[in-house]
């Protein structure tokens, strides 16, 4: 899979990308991530890609032209499946939607910045608005590399243990179950008995009514309740 990442502030995807199962995902070849400075694509003088509202409203609104030209220069190169928009007002990231476009080939994530993007690019180019909470970030960064990072840990092979990918939160609507680690006794505070006494389909019992009781008490709506 591939993700080209479109930015005005690119630096900020530094970090996110350089570490962990991401970037082994790269080494491997399972996932690539490119991340595009669109001022280089901007033919202002000064490279500007923002510009005052015709509305009047305060806060200035990403242009078009850059955006185009870096959209157009990615579609010269190949196909893309989707080409998303990270904003608060889209589509309320969850894990089905991960799911779903970690099956994707090619994907563009334009970052969305100060007061949002001329309304004709959503328009013309964008095909999936996505938000990853009802919150307003300085930009759409830091939802593009939770976006990516979330996506990428779903492709086979980008994690070691493939059914830990399967067994996280969320995988069935239901919460994980605690996790326990050695030592069994720390300081008083003890593991699970049940968890020490290797008789597996208990255990296994054991984890789902422990996910069914985080689940309703942390998260009703999962249960439809
Ligand atoms: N940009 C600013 N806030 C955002 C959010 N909550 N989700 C996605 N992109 C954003």
């Amino acid at each position: 899979m591939r993700i080209d990442i479109l930015s005005v502030v690119p630096e900020l995807l530094d970090g996110p990308f350089n570490h962990s199962i991401i970037k082994r995902a790269a080494q491997k070849g399972i996932a690539e991530i490119h991340v595009h400075n669109i001022r280089d694509y901007s033919t202002d003088k000064h490279h500007r890609c923002d510009d005052y509202a015709f509305s009047g409203s305060a806060g200035m609104v990403m242009t078009i032209q850059p955006i185009e030209a870096a959209i157009e220069a990615l579609k010269k190169e190949r196909n893309y499946d989707a080409i998303i928009y990270t904003s608060p007002d889209g589509e309320m990231f969850n894990q089905p939607m991960a799911n779903q476009l970690s099956q994707l080939n090619n994907i563009i994530i334009l970052c969305g910045h100060y007061k949002g993007v001329d309304q004709r690019v959503r328009d013309h180019f964008i095909t999936r608005e996505i938000s990853i909470g009802d919150y307003v970030l300085t930009g759409g960064e830091l939802a593009a590399a939770v976006i990516a990072d979330s996506i990428i840990r779903l492709i086979p092979g980008a994690i070691s243990d493939e059914t830990s990918a399967l067994s996280d939160s969320f995988q069935d609507n239901l919460l994980s179950a605690p996790v326990y680690t050695r030592p069994a006794d720390y300081k008083g505070w003890k593991v699970p008995d049940i968890l020490l006494s290797g008789n597996e389909r208990a255990i296994e019992e054991w984890k789902l009514e422990q996910a069914l009781e985080r689940t309703r008490r942390l998260r009703p709506d999962l249960l439809g309740e």
